[in-house]
């Protein structure tokens, strides 16, 4: 039975439509030294939804531009390249988190926000630890996407919903993970990783996906801790995190695998909650 939804679930990761190709052709262009703003607008504008969807973000206060923005050209002139990049991966995100998840008990807006949130913690993170800024957007993509294995399963959690509900009422002590797998036979990081790589992302962000519930594997990579972490943070501050929001702690050998002080947490958790409910005006 359980082999036979498997099989289901991993079938329906290949109907998942392909990360756009806009997305992949205007981060290349971004990692050249002397960007064509004139090309990269060309090539977001093919997509109008993405094109909607990074105007809406860069007119948030979170970005405090001087004055409304209407033409993708305009936006990138007061734009760092970082915050560009950042912008076109959170409106690639949005167009994947296109409705409730009703299995996680998640809402449209909520499952992005959180992913957003998570974005905006890890990158503030990534920067503090002194990434290089190729490093720096790998963290964000991974974090912006970490929950992306949801929208696979959420078909599932949603048909198997009473049996979550009465292993939830019986283990009171465990997570939505631990009955992700006990149910289904896999978690959510594990088939998001396996999406990502169906769309050829480098094996690195694939990974931290696949470990951002695994109190074991999140160690194994500082992209992968960092990931978690942002994750653990968006989830305490109540962003979007879905049915065991309020069971998440900050492990301490995660802190220590990144070499950050506990106080640092609460810069974290500040940022990230002033940013992304800034932008979060911009979509209601
Ligand atoms: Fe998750
Ligand atoms: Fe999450």
């Amino acid at each position: 039975m359980k082999r036979q939804i498997l099989e289901r679930i991993f079938d329906k990761v290949d109907t998942i439509p392909a990360f756009p190709k806009v997305a992949f052709q205007a981060l290349e262009l971004l990692k050249k030294e002397d960007v064509d703003f004139r090309e990269l607008e060309r090539i977001i504008k093919s997509d109008p939804g993405i094109t909607a969807n990074f105007l809406k973000i860069v007119n948030s206060p979170a970005f405090g531009l001087p004055q409304k923005i209407d033409s993708l050209f305009k936006a990138f002139m007061f734009l760092g390249i970082n915050q560009i990049k950042f912008i076109v991966v959170a409106s690639v995100a949005k167009k994947y988190f296109s409705k409730d998840l009703i299995g996680y008990g998640i809402s449209v807006e909520d499952i992005w926000f959180h992913s957003l949130a998570c974005g905006i913690i890890a990158e503030e993170i990534a920067f503090d630890i002194g990434f290089s800024p190729a490093k720096i957007e790998t963290v964000y993509i991974a974090s912006i996407l970490h929950d992306i294995g949801k929208i696979v399963l959420d078909l599932y959690t949603k048909l198997e919903i009473k049996e979550f509900q009465k292993i939830a009422r019986e283990k009171v002590d465990w997570d939505f993970i631990q009955i992700e797998w006990l149910v289904l036979g896999v978690d959510h990081g594990l088939v998001g990783a396996h999406l990502l790589e169906r769309w050829e992302f480098p094996k690195y962000i694939s990974f931290a996906i696949r470990a951002h519930h695994d109190s074991d594997l999140m160690l194994q990579s500082d992209i992968a801790s960092i990931v978690a972490l942002s994750n653990i943070l968006a989830n305490m501050l109540g962003i979007g995190g879905g049915v065991d929001v309020f069971n998440y702690r900050v492990p301490e050998n995660l802190l220590k695998n990144l070499n950050i002080e506990p106080e640092k947490i609460y810069k974290y958790l500040k940022v990230g909650l002033y940013k992304s409910l800034l932008i979060q005006k911009e979509f209601v």
